[in-house]
């Protein structure tokens, strides 16, 4: 059976292509959506690709992915600096998580240097641009198929 992975994506990132191209490109929520279903088709992974901008929302997202998918991928965007409500849900997943980001955010802000899910998830990507997505579906069906 395939396995089943879930991208979840944070506040504003419904925006891409819109909000700050400098940081994120130009490529659109919906196109980016897209070429994450076509690689992960190429890959025989199964995906769902999320996005909420409500942090309760999230974390009823990964609480609900513990039963259904054995991976996540997860663009926390600005809640990555801010929730542990967030961190605390990533925890009980016990399968494989990659952190994400478009931007590299230690070259950012000062706030924005500190993620507070990096030391709980398998590993991550960032400063990658919206590639980032397709290597990490790369990466999470390595992961899997060990
Ligand atoms: C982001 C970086 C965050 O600091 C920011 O709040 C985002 C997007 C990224 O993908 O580079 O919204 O997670």
């Amino acid at each position: 059976m395939n396995n089943k992975i879930i991208i979840i994506n944070g506040p504003n990132l419904n925006l891409l292509g819109e909000r700050e191209q400098s940081q994120y490109g130009s490529i659109s929520f919906g196109e980016l959506k897209e070429n994450c279903i076509n690689k992960s088709k190429e890959l025989g992974l199964n995906i769902e690709f999320t996005q909420s901008n409500v942090e309760g929302e999230l974390v009823n997202i990964i609480q609900e992915s513990i039963k259904k998918f054995d991976g996540i991928i997860i663009n926390a965007a600005a809640f990555t600096h801010t929730s542990i409500a967030i961190r605390d849900a990533l925890s009980i997943f016990k399968k494989p998580i990659i952190e994400l980001h478009i931007s590299n955010i230690y070259k950012r802000e000062e706030f924005r240097q500190k993620s507070l899910i990096s030391d709980i998830v398998t590993g991550g990507i960032f400063g990658l641009g919206s590639n980032g997505y397709i290597l990490a579906i790369i990466a999470m069906q390595k992961l899997l198929e060990k």
